[in-house]
């Protein structure tokens, strides 16, 4: 039995047991409908878990949106919040956000805008989201290629992890989540990340044991620092170059797109590089972090000429402060030292090297 969370003002509640705290939730509360935000793939497969653990009497509304990165826009959220005009909703309203880190943040963005904001609960399902995009109150939504420019920090009600929604999720989406929780043990519990160097020969007997542990990692630097003013810049560990990598290749027609975990994953690569550079990490554990990430990522084919626009991108990262570009380093691992300025040139060389 995993032991319920307290997050910054919201509990995080694990197993179907959360299902009966929601319930009593919803009925203390008195909220005028149940909106559901879907996309068309958690409709399909999650909802029909979903919807008879909910003994309520109230009005059910369910709104469904395209699945992707490409739906996380403000188009989105007008269609969103039309929707939910048009299906009455008033300020009473509750928002239950079931899916991926897609619905979870341009969800958490709508219902914290929608008439000055709504109540809002998550309940995700991949694993990306569990570990990761639910957890800590950032909701938002890209801006053209931009990822998460526009947003808001704002806590949902409560997060309910049932990881019987992974059943149906595919692989690589399995393994992109795996990328945040590799991050996890990088940058806080170097026993924890121990249980993951042999990623390709587990079968995780025990997954809904190291999820819970990814969540509490997660949950403990934001508790810290809920507004991302020191220690949760810890998270953006392999995410500095990942973002930008991710979106040079979502803007980029010949390019594959790629999930949000396997460019944080080369990311996480190339910044151990760069920590190993810097002497923060010795060249063992740099090596042994390459390999683990290596056995279970493609490697991606980066080209010459994808290194320049991929540098301006981090010009854009909106984690930059009076324009400098600050990097999350390992020092060590288990161990972060955040707010660490980083030469081009150094980058350039981590791209060599990670080709290599
Ligand atoms: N707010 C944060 O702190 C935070 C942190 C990390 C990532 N994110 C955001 O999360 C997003 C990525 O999240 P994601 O990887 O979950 O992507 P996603 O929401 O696009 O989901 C991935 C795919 O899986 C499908 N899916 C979801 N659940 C399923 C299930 N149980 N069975 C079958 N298919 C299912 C979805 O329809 C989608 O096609 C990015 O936009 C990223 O910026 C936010």
């Amino acid at each position: 039995m995993m032991q319920s969370l307290t997050a910054n003002g919201y509990p995080i509640l694990f197993s179907e047991k959360a299902y009966d705290f929601l319930n009593t939730f919803i009925e203390e509360n008195s909220y005028s409908t149940i909106f559901i935000l879907t996309d068309t793939n958690t409709n399909e497969y999650c909802i029909s878990r979903f919807l008879p653990f909910l003994a309520t009497e109230k009005t059910i509304e369910i709104i469904e949106i395209e699945p992707g990165e490409s739906e996380k826009n403000i188009t989105t959220c007008v269609e969103i919040w039309s929707a939910l005009t048009e299906l009455g909703g008033d300020r009473k309203s509750l928002l239950i956000n079931i899916g991926g880190g897609v619905i979870t943040d341009i969800g958490g963005f709508v219902a914290s805008t929608f008439k000055r904001g709504i109540d809002f609960i998550h309940i995700p399902t991949t694993l990306l989201a569990m570990v990761d995009a639910s957890i800590g109150g950032k909701n938002g939504v890209d801006l053209g290629n931009l990822k998460n420019q526009i947003g808001v920090i704002n806590v949902p009600k409560m997060v309910l992890i049932d990881t019987n929604y992974l059943a149906t999720l595919p692989k690589n989406e399995m393994r992109s989540g795996l990328a945040e929780m590799l991050k996890h043990g990088l940058i806080a519990d170097a026993e924890y990340w121990s249980r993951f160097k042999e990623l390709s020969n587990q079968d995780y007997a025990d997954f809904d044991e190291l999820i819970h542990r990814s969540i509490e990692i997660k949950n403990e630097i934001v508790m810290q620092d809920p507004t991302e003013n020191g220690i949760r810049k810890a998270l953006n560990f392999g995410h500095t170059l990942g973002h930008a990598i991710e979106s040079y290749f979502l803007e980029n027609e010949n390019k594959k797109t790629l999930l949000h975990g396997e460019a944080i994953a080369a990311g996480m690569i190339l910044e151990s590089y760069i920590s190993w550079q810097k002497k923060l990490l010795s060249a063992v554990e740099y090596l042994e972090i390459k390999n683990a990430i290596n056995a279970v990522f493609e490697t991606i084919i980066f080209e010459e000429n994808d290194l320049l626009p991929i540098i301006d991108l981090l010009i854009h990262d909106k984690k930059n402060e009076y324009g400098k570009i600050q990097f999350a380093l390992l020092e060590g691992i288990g161990n972060i030292k955040i707010n660490q300025e980083v030469e081009n040139e150094l980058v350039i060389k981590s791209f060599t090297d990670y080709k290599s």
